[in-house]
């Protein structure tokens, strides 16, 4: 036991090893590598110097998604030339503090490099941006100290995510949260792949599922664990890849909310099961704990029930119920599958489908389109398995075909 221990360290040692010297030559090469991000150049290269906007390896904009707030504490896993430090030194304010992490000594020789003229171009009389050597799995920060994690394509690259989520969940203070954008896959990365060094460094050797992701993040202690955008990327050897941006909470431990507050479902799912495996049906008012009516008062769950101190039954002619039917045509199977992306563990909607976060779940054309409605489509992530498109004769289906 205690061997295989060793040897799992020894080669999370020489994955993590030859991440860096990959990270290393880009920087030094300045490599194009990844995905491009969303974020606006001509806008950054107003402050931030062209060597830094070069070496962008994120496949995100965590920082550009209004979460970032005035004033705040924000770390940054995984800095690289610091594009995402930069942009949240500038959304802190100077009264505010960035901290990025780095393991790689030339990607953190770049950023500090320009530190000083970011806070110059800013008018800061000094900058606000602490660039720490560091890995993601034993990260130099102490407890409770960050108010928003933000990491932009670095988690897939560590090997042990557990760790990382462990981390993340200790250096955020109570009532704090992350928003980070990663690589995920659509099922579990087989052994020519995780066994790959080389294809670690491409952000695709050590995407984890979303199943697994989020649930690394859900055993390390957080909740409200929701995608915010998600965007396929590429598809390998029949593995999708999707970049995505999530966000999830630590919650406070001492909860203002009175007591006792009901909560009622108000649609689109007919019923939903929560983090906490409690169950929910739609216009059902449900007696819930303060720590959940905490939960419930922010995104996205606050879009979903109505809380309030008195039971609240909703009937379905209600204008706060929410309640989307397939049309009455044949559907297609086109090859789409859906993934429920969080919070919930499990949805179900009112055509008998039952989705379990992070589980694709294929479905035909007319659920699709269901899912592409505003109120559903924020929960869940469409990836196309067809290769090249299909053929497939349109179906009727019922209650009784049974065929979607
Ligand atoms: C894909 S680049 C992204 C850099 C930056 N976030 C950006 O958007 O440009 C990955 C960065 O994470 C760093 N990195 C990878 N694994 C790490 C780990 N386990 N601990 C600390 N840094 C890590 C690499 O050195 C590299 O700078």
């Amino acid at each position: 036991m205690a061997n295989e221990a060793v040897g799992v360290e020894e080669q999370n040692h020489s994955i993590t090893q030859s991440v860096s010297q990959r990270y290393a030559k880009a920087v030094t090469n300045g490599e194009q590598l990844c995905c491009p991000t969303g974020y606006n150049h001509e806008d950054l290269g107003k402050f931030i110097p062209e060597p830094v906007l070069k070496v962008s390896y994120g496949c995100g904009t965590p920082v550009g998604l209004s979460t970032v707030q005035s004033g705040e504490v924000v770390l940054d896993i995984g800095s690289g030339g610091g594009i995402d430090c930069f942009e949240a030194s500038r959304k802190v304010g100077p009264q505010g503090r960035v901290i990025g992490i780095d393991m790689t000594d030339e990607m953190l020789a770049l950023a500090r490099t320009h530190a000083p003229a970011v806070a110059k171009n800013l008018g800061y009389p000094e900058p606000n941006v602490d660039f720490r050597k560091g890995f993601a799995d034993a990260m130099p920060v102490g407890d409770d100290q960050v108010d928003l994690i933000i990491s932009n394509c670095v988690i897939n690259l560590a090997p042990d995510k557990k760790k990382v989520f462990r981390e993340m969940f200790r250096v955020l203070r109570p009532g704090g949260r992350f928003t980070i954008s990663d690589i995920v896959a659509d099922q579990p990365i087989p052994n020519y792949l995780i066994h790959d060094k080389a294809k670690w460094g491409d952000c695709l050797s050590g995407a984890l599922t979303i199943k697994d992701y989020w649930g690394g993040l859900r055993d390390a202690g957080f909740t409200g664990l929701h995608q915010v955008t998600g965007i396929p990327w590429r598809v390998i050897d029949g593995i999708h890849f999707v970049s995505v941006t999530l966000t999830g909470y630590k919650l406070a431990s001492t909860f203002s909310t009175p007591s006792p507050a009901f909560a009622t479902l108000t649609g689109p799912f007919s019923q939903v099961v929560d983090e906490m495996g409690t169950t929910f049906y739609r216009g059902k008012p449900q007696q819930i704990d303060v720590r959940t009516a905490s939960l419930f008062a922010l995104a996205p769950y606050k879009d979903r029930f109505i809380v309030a101190e008195r039971p609240l039954p909703l009937s379905s002619q209600d204008s706060r119920t929410i309640a989307i039917y397939p049309e009455e045509a044949p559907c297609v199977w086109e090859g789409q599958f859906a993934v429920l992306t969080g919070p919930f563990l499990a949805v179900c909607d009112d055509d008998h489908h039952t989705y379990r976060c992070g589980e694709p779940l294929e479905i035909c054309s007319k659920t699709f389109n269901v899912l592409q409605s505003p109120s559903y489509q924020p929960y869940f992530a469409t990836i196309n398995r067809a290769r090249e498109g299909v053929t497939s004769e349109p179906v009727i289906c019922g209650t009784s075909t049974g065929c979607c």
